[in-house]
């Protein structure tokens, strides 16, 4: 299971707007089994997702004191992605939720309160030690706002080369339960959040190739001794390694 938390200081950012749309988008390109965690005390995805009559994605509870449990509870139960939306905080329990995750996102509006905001999320994912992608959310057509703020962020790091558009069926389409892609699918933003998607799937597919990739390089036994164990060994040739 790989986790996506969708973090950002900044109150309002999009960040369950957001959680909520890739998390219907995974599964219903059958990306799935996609589950979705609200750590927001706001409890505003786990409303959202009372409302919805369509199937999927599932839904689980939690606190904080229960994160990692609940976490290791739905990796046991073979779910393929987890999206968990967070308060809008920088507090040591969104450094917990980062620590937990594959990737984050951090939804930015492009308006200055925001930008100055994003220090405070980027300082606790590189503490995590986690990678961050920033997503432009609130975007508006030909302003310079909106290039201007995805130049500023890309001076601190990965932006998604997707915006995602200020609209109100994005809104809208939550109300009663579900998302753009499913009262709007022709429309420009339920484009924008599959091209997301598929984006995100590609980075968190990166991740964990790389992961696995490190794994089976570690050399057991101890420090000093090259010996790779059991698969790894097999490897070893293809990566030119001495075993
Ligand atoms: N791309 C968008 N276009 C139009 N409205 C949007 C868009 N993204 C978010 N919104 C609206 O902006 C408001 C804030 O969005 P959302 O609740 O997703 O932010 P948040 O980061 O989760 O907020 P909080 O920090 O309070 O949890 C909501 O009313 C939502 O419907
Ligand atoms: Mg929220």
């Amino acid at each position: 299971m790989q986790v996506l938390a969708i973090c950002s200081q900044k109150g309002g950012s999009g960040k369950t707007t957001l959680c909520g749309h890739l998390a219907v988008q995974a599964h219903r390109i059958g990306d799935g089994p996609v589950v979705l965690l609200d750590c927001d005390p706001q409890g505003s995805l786990a409303a959202w997702w009372n409302a919805r009559a369509l199937p999927g994605p599932e839904f689980a509870r939690t606190t904080l004191a229960s994160l990692d449990d609940d976490v290791a509870r739905l990796r046991a139960r073979g779910f393929r992605y987890l999206f968990v939306d967070t308060p809008p905080a920088a507090s040591a329990a969104i450094a917990r939720v980062m620590r937990l995750s594959d990737l984050i996102l951090v939804p930015t509006r492009p308006s200055p309160h925001d930008l100055r905001a994003v220090g405070a999320t980027l300082d606790l994912a590189e503490r995590a030690q986690r990678p961050l992608v920033f997503v432009v959310n609130g975007a508006t057509a030909r302003s310079r706002l909106t290039s201007d703020a995805a130049v500023a962020l890309s001076q601190h790091g990965t932006v998604a080369p997707v915006l995602v558009s200020q609209k109100v069926v994005m809104a809208s389409s939550m109300i009663d339960g579900r998302t753009v892609m499913e009262t709007h699918p022709e429309s420009p933003s339920a484009r924008e959040i599959e091209a997301l998607w598929l984006y995100l799937r590609e980075r968190l597919a990166r991740l964990a190739n790389r992961e696995a990739f490190l794994r089976r390089r570690i050399p057991v036994g101890g420090f000093g001794r090259r010996r790779i164990e059991g698969e790894a060994a097999e490897s070893a040739d293809e990566l030119g390694e001495v075993t």
